[in-house]
Formats: C-alpha cells, sequence, structure tokens
C-alpha cells in the first residue's frame, strides 16, 4: 500500500514536472531580451563622482522644522510629530506617496539653534544635530544619541547613506525577510555580513531560511541598543541594498533620499510608523478562523468532499481557497464554469455552514485577442511597454502575459471592476499571487525588465521605481473595489507581495517556504519582521509548500500557527494532498484541540485586530517588545508574544519534548496546568507532542468564548505580600472605589472589543479591572458602546487562587470549584485563600 501511494506520487511529481517544461522556450527568449534592454538603456551610476553635501552654509526655521544650506545640496527637516520627524535630502524626484497617508498632523513647536559649527532642531521629544558637514545625529529628551548618520552621498542617480551601528545594535524588520530576526547577525557563505535586496522576488515555487530577497521587501528597520530604540523608513521604492556591519549602509538606485525617523520604545513606534503608513482595517472575524488550501482543488465535487470531510472529523473551518487550478487556463478574474457548474449556489450552500471561499487572481493578462481582458488593457494603453513602445510580454500560469500597469489609476479603476462579477457569485475574499509580478525566466530577475514603462500617476518612470509598488497597488486596486461593490462587508485580500502601507489594504503569507524544520523555524523571524514592518497578518503554508512533512513537523507547524493571526494549511500540487486529518490519530486529535482552542481564542484574536487598527501594534511581537532594556530578549527569535497575555513557544526541532527559553520578567502561569514561573531567567517547559508551551503574563484576563458564552479567564498578579499591603493601604487611603479603580486600573485591566464580525455597524468595549486585596480578589466591568452583549452568560475563570466564596454585585453567589456562571455585572468580589 506504502509502495503504491509512494509510486503514485512519484508519477504525479513527474507529470507535474512535465507541465512546466511548456514555459522553457518563451522563458529563454525572454530572459535574452530582458538582459539586451539592459544593456542598451541601462546607464551605470558607478561610472559618476561621488559628490557630499559641502559645507554647511545657513540654516533657516520653516513651519515644523527647519531648511539648511550646504554648498551642495539642501535639506528640510520636518517633524509631524514630537517624535516622528522627516528628514528630505533635495532631488528632482520626490517620491509618490503610495506608502504614507494622507493626513492631518497636529502642529509641533520646534526651535532651532546654532551650535558652533553646527545647527540643532528640536521639539520637546527629539533633536536632530544637523553638522557642518551634513552628518545627523538624533537625540531624545534625556540628550542620548539614538542613531548617527554620515553625510550622504550620491553618485550618478544612485544614494548612499551610511549610519553608525553601536556595537551591541540589534536590526529588525525590512519586510519580508528569511533571515534571523536581528537582520544584523545574519552572514553570507562568505561569513560576510549579509547584504539585503530590496527588490521583490519569487524565489520560484520554493525557498529555504536565507534565501534573500522574497516576495516583500520595506526600506524599514528598528534599531535597538542600549540607549533606546528607533525606527527608520525610506521613502525610496527603487531597488536597494542594506547592510548591516559596522555601519548601517543603505544604497538606493535612484529617487529621492527622504525619510522618517522616530523614536521610543518598540510599541511606540509601531504606533507612529502606522498612523504614517496607515493600519490594517478590522479584517471580517470569520478570517481570524482556520483556512484550508491546497494547490489542487480542480472541481466543485473536491472542494464539497473536503468541506465535508471537516464536518465529519468534527473540525472547525471557516474558508477555504481555490488555487488556479479552479481558473480556465489559469487566466485571470475565470472560475471555469465546466468545473464550478454552479458557483454562486456553491458560494451559498458553503456559507450556510460557515464556510466562505476565496479565490486567486494573478496580475497577468493573457497576451492573445481573443481574450476580452487583454483588449480592453490595450484600449487603456494599461500595460507595461518596453521602452520601445512594445509591450512587456513575459511567462507565467497562463502563458505569455501582458502586465496591467497599476501605477495608472485609470488601470486601477478598471482592474477594480474586474473584482464585481465574483463578488456577485458570492467569492468571499481574494488571494493575489505572482504580483512581485513574477515571471519565468531561465535565469536572472524573475520579473519584468528594470526599464519596463510606467506612468506612475502621470509623472512617468521605469520598473526601477515601480517593481516593489507594484503588488501594493493592486491590492489597493481589489480593496477599493470590494468596499464599492459589498460596501455592507468587510475586504479580504491576501496578498503574496506588497510594500510599505499593504496592511491597508491586504493580508500575507510567507509563500513558497519548503516542508523542513528549519523553514518551520525560520517562521516566527520571518513573521515577526513582518510585524515590525508594519504588516499585522501574516502566516505561513502550514507544513510548507513544497515537500511533504512528517507528522510530526506538520503538527508542530500547526501548532504553532494556531496562534498567528493567518492560520492556513497550503501546499503544492506535486506534493501529496494535506489535511488535518492526513496523518491519522493521535495527530488528528491534537490538531483538532489546537483549532478548538484557537475558535475559543477569537474573542482574544478579534480585540487584538481592533487594537491594531487603533495602535497599529503587530499582534504577533518579540520578546523584547515590552522589555526592550533586557539584552536576554533581543535574539530570542523562537518563540513569541500574541498580544501582551501569551507568550507562545513552537518547538522547531524533531523529536523534542521539551525546550529552554530566556522568559521575560515578571510572574507567569503555565496556560496547560496552572503552575507559576518567575521570568528573568532561563527555563526547561515541557513540551509533549499534545502540547507546545504557552505561558500566560500574571495579571491577565483572557477572554474564551463556547458557544454563546463568554469565559474570562483570570490570572491575578502574583504579588509578594509586602506589595500586596501597600495596594490595600492605597484602597484604605482612597475608599472612594472610582479613585481605587484609578489606582489600580492600569495595571490589570483588559478591553475587550466586540462587533457584529463584518460590516461597519455599532460596536462595543468591555473593560474589566482586576483589584486585589489581602483575602479578596475584585473584578470590575465597564461597558462601552452601542453594540448590545452578544453573549447570553458569563463564567469567570480563576487561576492561581483558591476561591471560597464569590458575590455578584453584593449578592453571594454559588460558585462551581474555581468557576462562577454569572451574567452582566458591575462587580464580582471572591474571597479566596
Ligand atoms: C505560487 C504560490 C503558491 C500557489 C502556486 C500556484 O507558487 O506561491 O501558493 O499555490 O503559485 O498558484
Amino acid at each position: 500500500m506504502a509502495f503504491l501511494k509512494q509510486l503514485s506520487l512519484q508519477i504525479n511529481y513527474v507529470f507535474k514536472s512535465l507541465f512546466f517544461l511548456q514555459y522553457i522556450p518563451h522563458a529563454f527568449f525572454y530572459s535574452l531580451k530582458r538582459d539586451r534592454l539592459h544593456r542598451q538603456y541601462l546607464t551605470d551610476s558607478s561610472v559618476n563622482p561621488v559628490t557630499q553635501p559641502g559645507k554647511l552654509l545657513q540654516a533657516k526655521t520653516i513651519d515644523r522644522g527647519a531648511y539648511f544650506y550646504f554648498e551642495q545640496a539642501e535639506l528640510e527637516i520636518s517633524f509631524l510629530t514630537p517624535d516622528l520627524v522627516r528628514v528630505n535630502w533635495s532631488t528632482d524626484l520626490l517620491p509618490i506617496p503610495y506608502a504614507v497617508v494622507d493626513r492631518n498632523w497636529e502642529t509641533v513647536e520646534t526651535t532651532l539653534s546654532e551650535m558652533g559649527n553646527d545647527w540643532a532642531i528640536a521639539s520637546d521629544a527629539l533633536s536632530v544635530t544637523v553638522g557642518v558637514d551634513g552628518s545627523l545625529k538624533f537625540c531624545d529628551r534625556a540628550g542620548q544619541i539614538l542613531r548617527t548618520e554620515l553625510p550622504p552621498q550620491r553618485q550618478g542617480e544612485k544614494w548612499i547613506h551610511q549610519s553608525q551601528l553601536r556595537s551591541e545594535e540589534r536590526i529588525y524588520g525590512l519586510g519580508e525577510r528569511a533571515s534571523s530576526l536581528n537582520l544584523r547577525a545574519a552572514k553570507d557563505e562568505l561569513q560576510k555580513p549579509k547584504i539585503y535586496q530590496m527588490w521583490n522576488r519569487d524565489p520560484g515555487g520554493r525557498y529555504n531560511p536565507g534565501t534573500d530577497p522574497i516576495y516583500i521587501c520595506i526600506p524599514v528597520y528598528l534599531g535597538l541598543h542600549d540607549e533606546g530604540s528607533y525606527l527608520i523608513f525610506y521613502e525610496n521604492s527603487f531597488r536597494a541594498e542594506l547592510t548591516f556591519a559596522d555601519m548601517a549602509i543603505a544604497n538606493f538606485a535612484g529617487g529621492s533620499l527622504r525619510y522618517y525617523i522616530t523614536i521610543g520604545e518598540p510599541s511606540q513606534l509601531s504606533d507612529r510608523y502606522t498612523q504614517l503608513t496607515g493600519r490594517a482595517p478590522l479584517p471580517p472575524r470569520w478570517a481570524l478562523g482556520y483556512h484550508q488550501s491546497r494547490w489542487g482543488y480542480r472541481t466543485e465535487a473536491n472542494v464539497r468532499q473536503e468541506v465535508k470531510a471537516f464536518q465529519t472529523y468534527n473540525l472547525p473551518l471557516s474558508a477555504v481557497h481555490l488555487d488556479i487550478d479552479c481558473q480556465v487556463e489559469h487566466r485571470a478574474f475565470t472560475i471555469d464554469p465546466k468545473r464550478f457548474p454552479k458557483i454562486d449556489s456553491f458560494t451559498q450552500e458553503l456559507a450556510e455552514t460557515g464556510v466562505r471561499l476565496i479565490a486567486i487572481n494573478n496580475p497577468g493578462i493573457k497576451f492573445s485577442r481573443r481574450s476580452n481582458l487583454f483588449l480592453e488593457g490595450q484600449v487603456l494603453n494599461g500595460f507595461c511597454t518596453y521602452p520601445t513602445g512594445e509591450l512587456a510580454i513575459a511567462s507565467v500560469w497562463a502563458g505569455p502575459m501582458a502586465f496591467p500597469d497599476f501605477t495608472n489609476p485609470k488601470v486601477r479603476a478598471w482592474w477594480s471592476r474586474q473584482y464585481a462579477y465574483l463578488l456577485d457569485v458570492g467569492i468571499a475574499g481574494f488571494w493575489h499571487d505572482m504580483n512581485e509580478p513574477a515571471a519565468f525566466v531561465s535565469w536572472g530577475d524573475p520579473s519584468l525588465p528594470q526599464v519596463a514603462q510606467h506612468c506612475l500617476e502621470g509623472r512617468g518612470g521605469d520598473h526601477r521605481e515601480a517593481h516593489n509598488v507594484y503588488g501594493l497597488l493592486e491590492a489597493q486596486a481589489a480593496y477599493e473595489s470590494i468596499r464599492q461593490y459589498r460596501p455592507q462587508q468587510r475586504p479580504f485580500i491576501v496578498s503574496r507581495s506588497g510594500w510599505a502601507g499593504l496592511q491597508r489594504y491586504a493580508w500575507t503569507w510567507t509563500g513558497d517556504t519548503i516542508s523542513t524544520w528549519e523553514a518551520l523555524r525560520q517562521t516566527v523571524a520571518t513573521v515577526v519582521g513582518l510585524g515590525i514592518s508594519g504588516i499585522s497578518y501574516s502566516g505561513p503554508d502550514i507544513g510548507g509548500f513544497q515537500g511533504n512533512p512528517s507528522a510530526e513537523l506538520y503538527l508542530r507547524w500547526f501548532q504553532m500557527a494556531t496562534f498567528l493571526m493567518f492560520c492556513r494549511t497550503h501546499s503544492s500540487t506535486s506534493v501529496a494532498p494535506r489535511t488535518p486529518w492526513t496523518y491519522g490519530e493521535p495527530y488528528l486529535s491534537i490538531v483538532r484541540s489546537f483549532l478548538q482552542l484557537r475558535y475559543r481564542l477569537m474573542p482574544y484574536f478579534y480585540t487584538l485586530a481592533w487594537e491594531t487598527t487603533q495602535k497599529g501594534y503587530p499582534p504577533v511581537r518579540p520578546l523584547f517588545w515590552g522589555n526592550p532594556s533586557d539584552r536576554s530578549l533581543w535574539d530570542v527569535e523562537d518563540a513569541f508574544y500574541l498580544g501582551d497575555a501569551l507568550l507562545v513557544c513552537p518547538i522547531v526541532e524533531e523529536g523534542k519534548r521539551s525546550r529552554t527559553l530566556y522568559l521575560p520578567k515578571g510572574d507567569w502561569y503555565n496556560f496547560w496546568n496552572d503552575s507559576t514561573i518567575k521570568g528573568g531567567k532561563t527555563i526547561e517547559l515541557d513540551s509533549p507532542l499534545e502540547q507546545i508551551p504557552l505561558l500566560v503574563k500574571a495579571g491577565s484576563i483572557l477572554p474564551m468564548e463556547d458557544s454563546k458564552q463568554l469565559i474570562l479567564h483570570l490570572y491575578p498578579p502574583m504579588k509578594k505580600a509586602e506589595e500586596r499591603e501597600i495596594d490595600s493601604s492605597l484602597c484604605a487611603f482612597a475608599p472612594n472605589t472610582a479613585l481605587r479603580l484609578r489606582l489600580m486600573r492600569d495595571q490589570n485591566s483588559y478591553t475587550l472589543y466586540t462587533d457584529a464580525g463584518d460590516g461597519y455597524g455599532e460596536s462595543r468595549c468591555d473593560r474589566f479591572y482586576f483589584i486585589q486585596h489581602e483575602d479578596s480578589l475584585e473584578l470590575v466591568w465597564e461597558q462601552q458602546g452601542n453594540y448590545g452583549f452578544p453573549y447570553q452568560s458569563v463564567q469567570l475563570h480563576v487561576h492561581g487562587v483558591s476561591l471560597q466564596q464569590a458575590w455578584v454585585d453584593d449578592r453571594e453567589t454559588a460558585l462551581q470549584g474555581q468557576q462562577l456562571q454569572c451574567h452582566l455585572f458591575k462587580t464580582v468580589r471572591f474571597r479566596c485563600d
């Protein structure tokens, strides 16, 4: 049996490989042509002399900042907020604001002062010293130097920008990277500091840890050192290279040197960066559930059978993704009516069981006069061309394709309209793939030639500038389309590629990873790095895209992904079908228990999604998030926070049944058995196959739901006796409840966000506060908002202390062990041991 299964897999593999052969001739000629065009049209900036700003001659104040005149350059420094500054070294080619959102920043008071040969422009939170040679120094209110920059250099169209790194400094971000979390730690094959490329790239159906670049490159990074942390975002979409040795060096092939710097703790940096580039809107609640996908669901019957199996195995499911095999010859915006004959009733049938259908779409349009989309795009003059005016044609799945120029607003509007009929037939969301844009090549860069021409909002330019924003603008077109055609429902888009600001429109996934333990480990750093780069929603193909994971690898991958915002199994057409039941028992039951836990945690996930809309915090966070000054946390890349309450420690090695972790300072509960652990040291945690270590921060309130019941898990702070006395005396000193609450609430409070789960109607925030007394615990509830409380009952579950008696709004109520059943209340008081 096993032999037959293996044989059928091999035959399938050979068959699929033959399928890829058809692309070889066109890919070969395309690669030749691309290189010829590059030789013909690309100029080499490095033949030009290197220039620097020269001497600082004069400075003058302007609204929000100051203007500096150098011998050979001009510099504008503007404060958008007291701790966020925009630095603009003059050029004629200003960036098109694809990344930054248009907002009215409040007025900021600044002071310009002369300091010998240097000048300083400062707000009350940040000061920038401008050296006589054009070097810049960024200091916080206390005068600590957070970043020191050398004078920028210009060589032809190129910019070279260097800053001095402190020896202990760590660097995080740059979008989506298959690298160490601290980007500075990674080395290339020659053990030299790794050079990170800014050029979105399809690594060709598979990638390993270390592959660079991949699909989403964003020139934003967070620097963390002993004096504090800062974030820099270069508003420049041109091809670039960044490297972090003694110096951070950023080399941009063109564009302007305009960048933003903000300082503060990591949470403040996320807040500011997403004020600048926008925040992820609230997704529909179902999108936080489990998604099943496979390159290989060819027919309606295939999908129906899969959904049925989820029901049979009692596995919750929220969405199924249709890959290119649902299309007619892999063409954009098609669903094959032969294989999906009743798509509108089918989407309805699935929706009744709580399952949504997501359809894939690739940006290329079949280069054929028999394609209406191609004819329309041509009439619009909407495709990318070579400098000769000829259409840029490259092969993707459907064969030779023309590429819509999303930098043209008319093209975006035309593209937006194409989603309408799929929305009409009930498709719930869209999966944008191959939008780096990817092209099949025999060698070299798998994309459009750098000299391909773009509209760039009418000002014109080439692919060197438009390439990195291509996927972002496709996502914008789709988002606007869904908002317009289906205004009552929130858009759901998942995009493989993108740039700064992608979070405003789409989620992403980590692409074509291979099915190895190293790739599983890599997922943590990649997802956390994306979050630092503003992209809150991401997750991997569970089990890896390319390869057949062992049962254990799939399970461990699943356990980790349970706690990521995007939770989807997906795999390549050339590997064995993969579902939660593929591996039989005990794996199926364990996966089921994790899936059920995820659905129980839905109020927590959803509230994190809401928090992202308010503050831009990534729900999945690095361990240094709340303790940036603890150096031991700077390099932890195999564990993460989900919100403030949960610390997730995936198992990323085969056969491991325990693991170590440097636990952040504070007190922690083991989620699985309520044992308590002190942080600030390295600990060993059990991880039998049925579990991965999961810790809850003491002082947290963790909301869960079970059908119509809200369950609040209370994890009281573990205070030392003397601290408790101080709290009690504070309460005695302030007997007035309002004042007592104010004293305590910030420390141990939780806000639960609820609404209808989709649409743009009413919402509510339920704030819960703990007050801990000597021998009792009080929980106070404050309600805000007009959305009705959606649960029929509330259960309070107290961990860590033993409950003796309980009063709900002063009426004694019976306890069931550590639990209390109730409904709406103002205050619950527990007497505990
Ligand atoms: C790309 C995608 C992958 C998809 C495949 C076929 O490789 O990354 O997820 O299954 O194309 O559409």
